[in-house]
């Protein structure tokens, strides 16, 4: 591992551009739970009683008693040195030649953003900030006006009339995250294709790469020209396309390949 990791540092490190897609294997080490594989929460949980805009209709107080059991165990967590490494290298390169786009919803690359930011005169930590491309636990939109906001306090779940409702409309507030069968936002998304067209390596870090239109984002700076490289203790259905790949968890390997 260790020369196919100094290979991709030197690739990442002569790139004018790198994007760099993650995942929430990203996440694993700080201990936010996968999605599939062995202890994943689609393993224990239905995706469709619970992420989509039909569970909620149906039943909004168990969609909020997942999130807010959700927020409550990332609440917990700490960014790790994949996380850490990657802020620090987006602060010393800048936006406009490093970009992070995740599909994480638990804020561990904002908050080592911030923390990155904190360390000396960098530029403010909005202009690294990753793109989140699935939505935030941290915010909550209303589902009749749209209206978003951050919203980190415990949900009260105790019945349907003690969730948190809209401050202007009064409807029913919903988790700002995207759901199954919804459309991702259109300027995220469209920020994010730019970026990755543009990069001349996407680094693809913890992820199974089966969402879409996400995963595509890797084919995108291939077709462009560009590299990929994907980090990841297991193939995924990127691995083909990957110039590099390097077998390994998001904590042993972002610090040799970003440092
Ligand atoms: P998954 O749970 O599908 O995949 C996690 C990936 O991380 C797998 O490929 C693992 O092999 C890898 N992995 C596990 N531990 C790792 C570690 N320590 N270091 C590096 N990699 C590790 O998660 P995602 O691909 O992020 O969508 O899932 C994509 C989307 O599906 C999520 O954003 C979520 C989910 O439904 C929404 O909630 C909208």
């Amino acid at each position: 591992m260790r020369d196919v990791a100094a290979y991709a540092r030197d690739l990442v490190q002569r790139a004018e551009r790198t994007l760099t897609l993650t995942g929430a294997g990203v996440s694993a080490e700080s201990g936010v739970p996968t999605f599939r594989g062995a202890g994943g929460l689609w393993k224990n949980f239905r995706p469709e009683e619970l992420a989509t805009p039909g569970a909620f209709a149906r039943d909004p107080r168990l969609v909020w008693e997942w999130y807010d059991w959700r927020r409550r165990r990332v609440r917990e967590c700490r960014p790790n040195a994949a996380h850490l490494t990657l802020a620090a290298f987006a602060r010393d390169r800048g936006p406009a030649r490093s970009c992070i786009v995740t599909q994480n919803v638990d804020g561990l690359h904002a908050a080592a953003a911030r923390h990155a930011a904190a360390d000396d005169a960098a530029p403010p930590h909005e202009a690294t900030a990753p793109l989140e491309l699935h939505g935030s636990l941290f915010r909550v939109r209303c589902t009749e006006c749209g209206a978003r906001r951050d919203h980190a306090d415990p949900i009260d779940t105790s019945s349907t009339e003690a969730l948190p409702r809209c401050e202007r409309c009064q409807a029913l507030l919903r988790p700002d995250i995207v759901w199954f069968g919804e459309p991702l936002e259109d300027v995220v998304l469209g920020r994010a294709i730019a970026r990755a067209r543009d990069a001349n390596v996407c680094v693809v870090v913890g992820t199974s790469a089966v969402v879409q239109p996400a995963a595509s984002l890797a084919m995108v700076t291939k077709r462009a020209g560009g590299v990929v490289i994907e980090v990841n203790p297991e193939t995924t259905p990127l691995t083909p396309i990957a110039d590099v790949s390097i077998r390994g968890t998001a904590v042993e390997v972002v610090p040799r390949v970003f440092a």
